[in-house]
């Protein structure tokens, strides 16, 4: 079955996030001082169990869904996180990916890839440790996760890595990441740094545009433009004309991708958006612990889906997009 929403965008992809807890507090996402000791957390009760998550998504597979990706917060905090892939690897999906902060990724890799991930997604801004540790508040180095990296790598885990680039804390970490990630096989996708939730003050100023930099990194490794993998591919991918690999350009901000938007998201208390910039959620937690059966489940997410108008992006500056307060990005995963 496939669902159109009232823009003709079909339902493709899940993105599931498993806790909104992370032991890195980066300030473009989860600031300390106000992701603090005192900060409402979601409480344990109204986090779904791996049950109910692989019940959800079997719901949502019925309505289209081919791509599976699981985010946090951090998701390896969540300590039933192997279960919760087993699960979602029986499902009839194309493809099961992980987005990781990386840290507590060497000692797990292998039981991920051995649960039935296909691939996994570490974010990394920066190869030195003071501009890392400047922009995850001081949680974590970098050679942790460079270790995590090659263990889900030698666990035969497909690897990309994200890096969120922001103007005058860590541009200059571009090139440096850009030659790391070529010589290791690696696909190094640069994000543009977005307004995602209410706490990390951006500010166009702060974005560094794909345009730049893809201007910085031609001039020492020419490129040329590759397909997309599949319509509605988030990053713009370019391959190196030397044949040693590719990267990927994620920009939101300056060629915003809503048009071919086919991405639903859940929260770990299981409340679905249906955009990344919502400020309300419709819970499906509700609905799953009241009794009803599948049959309900998907009638309420195909309407959901059918009445989707979302485009925050495309309407980011324009008058439409201002007001309300915005999910945080710790709380639906990016
Ligand atoms: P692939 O499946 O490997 O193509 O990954 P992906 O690009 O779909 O996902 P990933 O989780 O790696 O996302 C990379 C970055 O793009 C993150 O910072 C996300 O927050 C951002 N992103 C992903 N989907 C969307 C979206 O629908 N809208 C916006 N604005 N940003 C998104
Ligand atoms: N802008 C762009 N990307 C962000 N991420 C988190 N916050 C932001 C932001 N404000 C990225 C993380 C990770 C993914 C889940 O989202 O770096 O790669
Ligand atoms: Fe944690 Fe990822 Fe947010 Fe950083 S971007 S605080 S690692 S969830
Ligand atoms: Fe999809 Fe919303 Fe991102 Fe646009 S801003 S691509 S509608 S999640």
């Amino acid at each position: 079955m496939t669902v159109y929403d009232q823009h003709s965008r079909y339902l493709r992809d899940l993105r599931i996030s498993v806790t909104d807890r992370c032991n890195f507090r980066c300030r473009y996402c989860m600031p300390a001082e106000i992701f603090d000791q005192d900060y409402a957390y979601l409480p344990k009760g109204h986090m779904l169990t791996a049950e109910e998550i692989s019940r959800l998504a079997r719901v949502f597979v019925s309505l289209g869904v081919r791509k599976l990706r699981i985010t946090g917060g951090e998701p390896l905090l969540r300590k039933d996180l192997p279960e919760i892939i087993t699960r979602l690897a029986a499902l009839d999906v194309e493809d099961i990916s992980l987005t990781t902060n990386g840290s507590l990724l060497a000692r797990n890799a292998s039981k991920l890839k051995r649960a039935g991930l296909h691939r996994i997604t570490v974010s990394l801004d920066a190869l030195d440790d003071d501009t890392f540790l400047f922009m995850n508040g001081g949680r974590g180095r970098v050679q942790p996760v460079l270790d995590g990296i090659d263990a889900a790598a030698a666990a035969g885990l497909s690897v990309k890595v994200n890096m969120v680039v922001q103007k005058g804390v860590n541009d200059s970490a571009v090139l440096p990441m850009v030659e790391y990630f070529r010589n290791k096989g690696h696909i190094l996708r640069m994000v543009e740094y977005m307004d995602v939730g209410n706490t990390n003050g951006w500010n166009r100023e702060h974005v560094v545009s794909t345009k730049e930099l893809l201007q910085r990194i031609e001039e020492r490794w020419p490129l040329e433009p590759v397909e997309p993998n599949y319509l509605g591919e988030v990053a713009a991918r370019y391959r190196f004309l030397d044949g040693r690999g590719e990267v990927g350009f994620i920009s939101s901000v300056t060629q915003a991708f809503c048009a071919s938007c086919t991405r639903a998201r859940l929260s770990a208390d299981g409340t679905l958006y249906t955009c990344l910039f919502a400020s309300q959620g419709h819970s499906l937690r509700h609905l799953l612990r009241s009794g009803n059966s599948d049959e309900q489940l998907d009638g309420t997410i195909s309407s959901i889906w059918t009445n989707r108008h979302d485009q925050y992006s495309l309407e980011r500056g324009t008058g439409k997009d201002s007001g309300s307060t915005k999910v945080e990005m710790s709380h639906i995963g990016g």
